[in-house]
């Protein structure tokens, strides 16, 4: 059998985790929830939901995770064999966000090359922003192709395994990433009339106090905040499995929401800016990405191409860090389950997820006309791709959050004491212990359980 990975140092792991939390979610979703949930009021809510849920849930997957040495199935197995399958709705739950999460990857990387060309004048030939948008997404040889790559990078990373391949690759990408980022800010807030991007983000405006909107605005919150720290599916129960028995679990907790945060407002801080400066309608999702941000790089002109280029390869390296860590909670699962090597269960789960994936690609052009029920306010019809996003990212995520906080608070005999003592594991000391198990215990549950339920009778919109 081959020998368990591990981490080569706090830092390596710290950028891993970091890198699994930022992603598309930071860069599309958090600018323009911002603006358009109350600015800074919205920040306060967010913060806040970090702390009392984000916060509290990290620290127990990571304990669960080092305790059990094993990642989510076993993890479960270990901690209380009555809660596997929330391990398996993890596993599960990852291959369905890796599965649109990778032609969104691929998006990204078809951008990164067009920009690349668009340096020699050979990009995008003249074509508008959307134009391109539509005839790119509409060819299924080109999606499907650029998933493929999407798939092959990140399989070749996690072939590599957690130290020589997730880690090291994590230890250059983040701060690349993050040194890119300012370079991007530094050209938005300099442009004419940038000044009304920084005012949509933050401005504080409490209407959503009176206007009917407040539950709305914090299920946007949470829905926002589950996705950006890959909460509640094993993600961080897998990377925590990796972590040595003398590094400080709670200290992770806290800087891995913080970067994650940080990260996410200087993104608001690079795009937005420019949106405003050139005159064009904020949204959020992919037409924020691939529509409205390549219309901001044309109108700066010859510089268009090469800051088009460095954000793109941003881009890049957010989906990828994220990537890996959603293959490896499923390759995880074979090494640690069915007891394969590496390489063999990493291939096995590419081709299972790059299956699913083609139908995520499709649904933009010969599958659009595919329509399933979600729930949300009721039960609605939407294409293939939303339903697998909505399955994955809202669904899954907050009931493994939920029954993460059930089996450690409620359902496990000595289910707290044992994340304490994981905890305070080489004598460190658990600083926020008290609030940390009144959270769990109470808080936290009952929180994520009212703002499920709101949104499923369509008191808030997800
Ligand atoms: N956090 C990622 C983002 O913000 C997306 C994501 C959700 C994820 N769940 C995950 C990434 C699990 C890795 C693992 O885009």
């Amino acid at each position: 059998m081959e020998k368990r990975g591990s981490w080569g140092s706090n830092f390596g792991f710290l950028m891993a985790a970091i890198g699994s939390a930022v992603g598309l979610g930071n860069l599309w979703g958090f600018p323009y929830k911002l603006g358009a949930n109350g600015g800074f009021a919205f920040l306060v809510i967010y913060l806040v939901l970090v702390a009392s849920v984000g916060f509290i849930v990290i620290i127990a997957e990571l304990a669960i995770g080092r305790r059990s040495g094993k990642t989510p199935v076993g993890a479960y197995t270990k901690f209380n064999k009555k809660f596997i399958f929330n391990g398996w709705l993890g596993v599960l739950a990852a291959f369905v966000i890796l599965s649109f999460y990778s032609v969104l990857g691929g998006w990204s990387f078809k951008y990164l090359i067009t920009y690349g060309l668009e340096i020699f004048g050979a990009g995008f030939n003249g074509l508008s922003s959307s134009a391109f948008f539509t005839n790119f997404t509409s060819d299924p040889v080109q999606v499907i192709g650029f998933t493929a790559l999407f798939f092959i990078v990140c399989a070749v990373i996690v072939i590599f395994g957690v130290e020589k391949g997730i880690e090291k690759s994590s230890k250059i990408m983040m701060p690349a990433l993050f040194v890119l980022l300012l370079v991007v800010i530094v050209r938005s807030v300099t442009l004419p009339g940038a000044s009304a991007g920084l005012e949509f983000m933050f401005k504080p405006n409490f209407n959503f106090l009176t206007d009917g909107s407040f539950f709305k605005v914090i299920g946007a919150a949470l829905a926002q905040m589950f996705f950006s720290l890959s909460l509640g599916m094993g993600a961080m129960m897998a990377y925590g499995s990796y972590l040595n028995k003398k590094s400080n679990i709670e200290k992770n907790a806290f800087i891995i929401p913080l970067c994650d945060t940080i990260i996410a407002i200087l993104a608001g801080l690079a795009i937005m800016p420019a949106v405003f400066a050139f005159g064009i309608e904020p949204t959020a999702g992919p037409s924020l990405l691939f529509i409205v941000l390549t219309e901001v790089f044309t109108s700066m002109g010859a510089v268009g191409p090469f800051f088009g280029f460095a954000f793109y390869l941003l881009v890049v390296f957010a989906a990828i860090t994220s990537g890996i860590s959603l293959l490896e909670v499923t390759t995880s699962y074979f090494v640690d389950e069915k007891k394969m090597a590496r390489k063999k269960s990493t291939i096995i789960a590419v081709i299972a997820t790059f299956a699913l994936s083609i139908f995520a690609a499709l649904s933009f052009s010969s599958l659009s006309w595919v329509q399933l029920p979600i729930l949300n306010g009721g039960l609605i019809f939407v294409d293939i791709f939303t339903f697998l996003d909505y399955v994955g990212e809202y669904l899954f995520m907050i009931v493994g959050t939920f029954f993460i906080c059930i089996a450690v608070g409620w359902a496990t005999p000595g289910g707290i004491n044992a994340v304490i003592e994981e905890v305070e594991m080489g004598g460190v000391v658990f600083k926020t212990k008290k609030v940390w198990s009144f959270m769990i215990k109470f808080v936290t549950p009952i929180l994520i359980f009212t703002i499920f339920l709101m949104t499923i009778i369509g008191i808030i919109g997800v």
